[in-house]
């Protein structure tokens, strides 16, 4: 796939999650064969507040050969400004978010509010491509709601406001991560433009993978709740050969994080990763419960340390 000038090698992108997709997070994905991983969504005001927790997203990883960052919000100056604000200088392709479901964010008349007012959002498009040479991309859902399925029409305004690439995932917002992806309105879609299109939702194994690429003609995917806890989903879909040993994962993870970030923010954040992680793991009740309460990395590290130590 090639998004402008942007050459993909592969066509597994992990899926911006907020709250999930750290700088750890989306480097261990790509050691372990993604192509690239999406930042957490970016508020676009915020940065332009210059807000220190907001700033804090935008580092990335010396692997990230390809660096996508996902920036959100309603106002086509204020999103303009910051495409060509030093803040997003280092990154390849620039995403908008006009997908998110959260009430605080549609309330806002953000993310998927976008795709009932289709005129807004092609000025946030327009005003981005405007404002840069870098690829601007979009990720949006199948619609609203099941009596607006506008997503064919939406991608054709995305191609024609000028974005390089667009991202569907098959449902609607309200369906919000219920009920099954709708292959056949990403397959009706990736019809209808000439731009890359890339599919989200449901992909987790090979067969999954092999389903949407075959069913939807799609250029690439991206996986979101799939890598949590596994980031090994890359190579088990690339058919790599891989050490699947996932107390080395975590304790990379925490390695990466405290380059950047304070004990006290990472002891909060990992938390859920290695909830994640630790799922499916035999007899891990027991440390679950601990972790869950544990403030103290440290104490954290050696409870892990004893748990696989064990195994
Ligand atoms: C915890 C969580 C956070 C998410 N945050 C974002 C986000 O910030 N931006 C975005 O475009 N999509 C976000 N998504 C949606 C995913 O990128 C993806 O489109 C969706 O989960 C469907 O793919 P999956 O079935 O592979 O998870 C989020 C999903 C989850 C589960």
């Amino acid at each position: 796939m090639k998004i402008k000038n942007i050459e993909f090698s592969n066509n597994l992108i992990l899926a911006p999650m907020a709250g999930v997709t750290d700088v750890a997070f989306r480097s261990i994905c790509i050691d372990f064969g993604a192509d690239a991983g999406v930042t957490e969504m970016v508020s676009a005001k915020a940065l332009s507040y210059n807000n220190k927790k907001t700033e804090d997203l935008l580092i990335t990883a010396p692997n990230e050969k390809i660096k996508i960052v996902q920036i959100f919000g309603n106002d086509p100056y204020v999103m303009a400004n910051i495409c060509k604000s030093e803040y997003l200088e280092k990154f390849d392709i620039i995403d908008i978010n006009m997908g998110c479901p959260a009430p605080k964010i549609v309330n806002n008349r953000e993310g998927s509010f976008l795709m009932t007012d289709i005129e807004l959002a092609s000025k946030i498009i327009k005003s981005c491509v405007n404002a840069t040479d870098k690829p601007i991309t979009v990720k949006f859902r199948s619609g609203f709601d099941s009596k607006n399925i506008n997503a064919v029409e939406f991608a054709k305004m995305c191609e024609r406001s000028g974005a390089s690439a667009i991202t569907i995932h098959g449902r609607t917002r309200t369906q919000m991560y219920s009920g099954k992806v709708d292959l056949d309105i990403i397959k009706e879609v990736k019809k209808n433009v000439s731009i890359p299109v890339i599919a989200s939702g449901d992909i987790v194994d090979i067969d999954s993978y092999l389903k949407t690429i075959k069913y939807t003609n799609c250029d690439a995917v991206m996986i979101g709740r799939g890598a949590l806890g596994n980031p090994f989903v890359f190579s088990d879909i690339l058919g790599q050969e891989i050490n699947k040993n996932k107390y080395n994962v975590i304790l990379k993870h925490i390695e990466i994080l405290r380059k950047y970030y304070s004990e006290n923010f990472i002891s909060g954040h990992i938390r859920k990763h290695l909830l994640w992680y630790l799922k499916g793991e035999k007899n891990a009740s027991e440390i679950k419960k601990k972790i869950s309460i544990e403030p103290d990395l440290n104490e954290v590290l050696r409870i892990l340390k004893v748990f696989f130590g064990s195994k």
